[in-house]
């Protein structure tokens, strides 16, 4: 295929500065599409449309029948690592995912990669299901991206055993008993890299990397809990295929994006809304293309403040590889005229 022919995501994930800008949302498929809930509500429970690949085919494809977008990603979710590896998961209406916590040695070992692939393996289907229904509708410019979350963050869910706003159980942890930390680190490491080669065989033709609660670390932490097992997933994911693009998505890391770029191998860095576009432009389009990085709350207002930072961002950032995006998913009860409005923008905009 010559580059012209290459799809517009993929390119600019190459470096390329596209003739224009190719675009996705972070969680573009879910709550806010009246067609999501409706198959939600049919289906039960999150986890149960997860695994049924029909269904999350169907809700992949449900944000780029509507709009379009260059890149369909994979409806699944950072926490079916430690689901496959053992850990109890639930996900409860309005308070989001509950695991039963690893808090020392002995709730470690209860972890057991017996089902590993087993539980995983409808997600492989999904991606099978995913590819071909693409081609049969006849999106042959859009791309297929599958993900995980960083062990970092996926380590805090598995610690905390849910949300939390400071991850203190977690942090406390990887202070006071770095071994224990350690070996569950590594062992999230080595399964989330064989997970992600599974993904590409399936079908995905760039994967995303979410650590969304790396913003929490200081810079020691950040290079042992967040640069290292990334860059041994990189590592190994190149191991066995080397030109698939991986985009690093370190939310919240600040001053720490730096180090990020520079030593874990990603190919491309998402940028969080927090990250200036003209700081990003000038430290990091420099080295590598970038991704990001409108508001989601930004979306959800509307109105002239919208207009101005689309242009905003689409102004600074279109110089060079860029794939226009959210700062972090897009909220359940953001107006569907407002992305609607925002997918016509990108269109439009010429650099
Ligand atoms: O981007 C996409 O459209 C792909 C699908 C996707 C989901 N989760 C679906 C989902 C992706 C890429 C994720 C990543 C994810 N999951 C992250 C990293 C990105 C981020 O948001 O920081 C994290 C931390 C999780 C863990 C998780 N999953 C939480 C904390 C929650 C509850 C919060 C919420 O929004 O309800 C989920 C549930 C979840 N994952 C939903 C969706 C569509 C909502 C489920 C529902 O009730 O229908």
């Amino acid at each position: 295929m010559s580059d012209t022919k290459q799809k517009l995501f993929l390119q600019a994930l190459k470096g390329e500065n596209t003739k224009s800008i190719p675009m996705w949302f972070m969680r573009q498929a879910g709550r806010y599409l009246p067609e999501y809930r409706e198959l939600r509500a049919n289906k039960g429970g999150f986890l149960d449309l997860v695994y049924d690949p029909k269904s999350a085919c169907e809700v992949t494809m449900q944000p780029i029948r509507r709009f379009h977008m260059d890149a369909a990603i994979l409806f699944s979710d950072i926490l079916v690592i430690p689901h496959a590896l053992g850990q109890d998961l639930k996900f409860v209406a309005g308070e989001g995912p509950k695991l039963t916590p690893i808090r020392s040695r002995d709730n470690l070992s209860r972890l057991s990669s017996s089902n590993f692939e087993s539980c995983l393996s409808p997600i492989y289907e999904t991606l099978r299901l995913t590819s071909s229904a693409l081609k049969e509708e006849g999106y042959n410019d859009v791309s297929l991206i599958g993900f995980a979350g960083s062990p970092w963050t996926v380590a805090c869910y598995m610690v905390e055993g849910s949300g939390s706003k400071d991850f203190m159980h977690t942090k406390i942890m990887a202070y006071s008993d770095p071994e224990i930390f350690g070996a569950l680190i590594d062992m999230v490491t080595q399964y989330t890299a064989q997970y992600l080669i599974k993904q590409v065989e399936a079908g995905a033709e760039a994967l995303q990397l979410f650590d969304s609660w790396s913003g929490v670390l200081d810079e020691i932490q950040f290079q042992r809990w967040v640069i290292e097992p990334t860059q041994k997933i990189v590592e190994l994911v190149r191991k066995v295929y080397p030109d698939v693009p991986i985009i690093g998505f370190p939310k919240g890391a600040g001053f720490n994006y730096l180090p990020y770029i520079e030593n874990t191998g990603v190919n491309a860095a998402a940028l969080d809304s927090q990250t200036s576009p003209s700081w990003a432009s000038k430290n990091i389009q420099t080295k590598m293309p970038v991704q990001g990085n409108l508001d989601p709350f930004c979306l959800f207002a509307g109105g002239d403040g919208l207009f101005a930072e689309v242009n905003r961002i689409l102004e600074t950032l279109s110089d060079g590889p860029f794939v226009f995006n959210l700062g972090h998913g897009i909220n359940k009860d953001t107006p569907i005229s407002h992305v609607e409005q925002v997918v016509q923008m990108v269109r439009d905009f010429k650099s």
